[in-house]
C-alpha cells in the first residue's frame, strides 16, 4: 500500500523578502584537476573543437546550465601554480609535475585560453592567486599582466601574446584552503591573515575596484573553524570583501535520510560564518559587511578516494579523477543546496558548484566522444534560469524527519523568487523524505491573478538511477500538468525524494 500523503500548508508572500537573487550564485569551478580542463572544456582534437581547441558540445551545455561566473585555476592546484607557465607560445610552455593531484601539467591551457573560453561561454572569470608557494609579488605581476592596459613590461607582454585588451577580471581569490594541511604552503591563521591582507593591499594599489576573497576554513569540521575566520579577518577585514566557504556532501554508509537533509548543515555553516564575520566587524568597529563566496560546493563521493583504491597510477597528464556518476538522490540534494544558497542570499553573494566538467562535474565529457548532462545538472540549470528578482522566504509547517546526523529536519525544503517587473513567481521545493509524499496546499492569496505557467519535477522510482554514456537521458526532469490555482490556493503533490519547480505568472499567456 502506498504511504499516505502528508499535508503541508505553505505560505508565500511578497512581504517575506530576503534579498535580491544574486547572479553570481550560479557560479561553477574549473580546476586543473583530472579531466576538467583537458578533454573536459579543452580538447583540440575533438570533432566539436573550435579554432581555440574548446569543445563546442561542452560550451553548449555550459550555456544551457546557466553558469554565470567560473573560478579558475584551482583549488589545491593553484597553491603550486606558476601562472607564467601558461602564457605565451605553447611550444615554449614547460611541462611540470603537479603535486596537488599527482599529475603532469602540460600548460597547454592557461590564462589566455581560460579567458577566451569564458568569453565564448559568456561567463565572468574569477581568478585565484597562488598564496601557497608564492606571495604578493607574483599576485601583483599576474594582475598587471591581466588587467593593466599597456605600457609596462607585463601588460606589454600580454599584447605580445596576442591580447591587447585587458581582461578586466574583477573577482580574485587570495589563495585556496590555506588552513588545510594538504595544501601546498599551508599556513596558520596568523600567517595567512597577514599574507592575505598584504596581498590584497598590494593588489588594490594597482586596481582599487577589485573584489577580493579571503580563504575561510575548508569546511566546518576543520579543527580551526571558526577561529580561523576570526583571526584572518582581524588582519584582513579592511582589505577584503568576501570570505570563502567550501563544503562537499555525500551519502555516508547508506544513510539516505541524513544525506537528503544535508542542506541544514550548509545552512548552519553559513550562519556560523556570518556570525564570525559580524563578530570581527563589531570588535574592530567596522562599518562594512563581509559577504560569503561559497566558491566550492557540491555532492562529492570523497570517501571513494581521489585516485581509487590503488592510489595514483604514476604521474599522468589529465588522469580521470573523481568522476562520480550522479544519481537522482544526488540531484535532489543539489536542488536543496541551491535552495539553501538562495535563502542565504543576504550574505552569500557568490557561489561556485565544484566542478564544471568530469571531475565532480555536472557535465560529463568523453575524450573524443559525447558530452552529456549528469542528474545534478538539471536543478542547477532550472534554478539559474528561473530564479529572478527577489528571494522570498517560504513559511510552512511540514512533518519532521528523524536523521542520525542532523536530528529532526523539516521534510519540505523550499524557497521562492519574485520578479515584480516581470510578474513572475517561482517556487523551488524539495521533498526530503525517503518514503512519504507531501501534499502541499500553497497559499497564494498575496498574488492575485497569478496562474501556473510550468511545473517541472525531477523524480524517479529508482533514486539510484544515473545518466551514463549508454543512457545519457535516463534521468531528466519531467513536466507535470494539471496544477491550477483555485481561490488563491495551489495543490501540489511532491513524491518522496523529489525536486520541483513551479513557475507562476500574472502576465497574459
Ligand atoms: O574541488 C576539488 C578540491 O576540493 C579543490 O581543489 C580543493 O580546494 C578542495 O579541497
Amino acid at each position: 500500500m502506498p504511504a499516505p500523503m502528508q499535508p503541508v500548508t505553505v505560505h508565500i508572500d511578497p512581504a517575506f523578502a530576503i534579498a535580491p537573487v544574486r547572479r553570481r550564485t550560479f557560479g561553477s569551478f574549473v580546476e586543473h584537476m583530472g579531466r576538467c580542463v583537458y578533454t573536459g572544456i579543452y580538447e583540440p582534437e575533438h570533432p566539436s573543437a573550435d579554432e581555440h581547441g574548446m569543445r563546442r558540445d561542452v560550451l553548449d551545455l555550459v550555456r544551457e546550465q546557466g553558469v554565470t561566473v567560473v573560478r579558475y585555476p584551482g583549488g589545491n592546484f593553484v597553491s603550486g601554480y606558476r601562472w607564467e607557465d601558461g602564457v605565451g607560445p605553447r611550444e615554449q610552455r614547460p611541462t611540470r609535475l603537479e603535486p596537488a593531484w599527482h599529475s603532469v601539467e602540460s600548460n597547454a591551457f592557461g590564462l589566455h585560453e581560460f579567458v577566451t573560453w569564458a568569453q565564448t561561454a559568456k561567463v565572468e572569470p574569477m581568478m585565484a592567486v597562488n598564496l601557497g608557494t608564492r606571495g604578493p609579488a607574483e599576485a601583483m605581476e599576474l594582475l598587471e599582466y591581466a588587467n593593466h592596459p599597456g605600457g609596462t613590461r607585463l601588460s606589454d607582454l600580454r599584447h605580445k601574446h596576442g591580447r591587447a585588451e585587458p581582461y578586466g577580471i574583477r573577482m580574485w581569490c587570495l589563495g585556496n584552503e590555506m588552513d588545510g594541511p594538504w595544501q601546498l604552503g599551508h599556513q596558520t591563521a596568523q600567517e595567512y591573515g597577514r599574507r592575505a591582507a598584504e596581498t590584497a593591499r598590494a593588489m588594490r594599489m594597482i586596481d582599487p575596484g577589485l573584489e577580493l576573497v579571503a580563504c575561510g576554513s575548508s569546511g566546518p569540521s576543520m579543527p580551526t573553524f571558526a577561529s580561523w575566520e576570526a583571526t584572518v579577518l582581524e588582519h584582513a577585514y579592511d582589505q577584503v570583501d568576501f570570505v570563502s566557504a567550501h563544503m562537499y556532501q555525500e551519502e555516508h554508509d547508506g544513510d539516505l535520510a541524513s544525506f537528503l537533509a544535508c542542506g541544514v548543515e550548509m545552512d548552519r555553516f553559513i550562519g556560523d560564518i556570518v556570525a564570525t564575520c559580524d563578530y570581527v566587524r563589531a570588535k574592530t568597529r567596522q562599518q562594512k559587511r563581509i559577504d560569503i563566496s561559497f566558491d566550492e560546493w557540491n555532492v562529492w563521493y570523497m570517501s571513494r578516494g581521489i585516485f581509487g583504491a590503488d592510489g595514483p597510477a604514476g604521474w599522468m597528464h589529465a588522469p580521470a579523477l573523481c568522476e562520480d556518476d550522479y544519481t537522482v538522490a544526488d540531484a535532489v540534494v543539489v536542488g536543496s543546496l541551491l535552495i539553501t544558497l538562495l535563502r542565504r542570499s543576504d550574505r552569500v553573494t557568490a557561489a561556485c558548484q565544484a566542478q564544471l566538467v568530469n571531475t565532480i562535474g555536472a557535465i560529463r565529457a568523453e575524450a573524443g566522444g559525447p558530452a552529456w548532462r549528469q542528474t545534478i545538472f538539471y536543478p542547477f540549470a532550472y534554478t539559474a534560469r528561473h530564479a529572478s528578482g527577489t528571494v522570498l522566504r517560504v513559511e510552512c509547517r511540514a512533518p519532521l524527519l528523524q536523521t542520525s546526523r542532523y536530528g529532526d529536519v523539516s521534510a519540505l525544503d523550499a524557497v521562492a523568487t519574485y520578479d515584480d517587473d516581470a510578474t513572475a513567481l517561482t517556487l523551488f521545493a524539495v521533498n526530503r523524505s525517503a518514503h512519504e509524499q507531501l501534499a502541499l496546499d500553497v497559499d497564494l492569496r498575496a498574488f492575485p491573478g497569478y496562474r501556473v505557467v510550468e511545473q517541472v519535477r525531477l523524480h524517479e522510482a529508482d533514486v539510484r538511477a544515473a545518466n551514463t554514456s549508454a543512457r545519457p537521458d535516463q534521468v531528466r526532469p519531467r513536466k507535470v500538468t494539471g496544477s491550477a490555482i483555485d481561490q488563491g490556493r495551489l495543490a501540489l503533490a511532491l513524491p518522496a525524494v523529489s525536486w520541483t519547480m513551479v513557475r507562476l505568472s500574472a502576465a497574459s499567456p
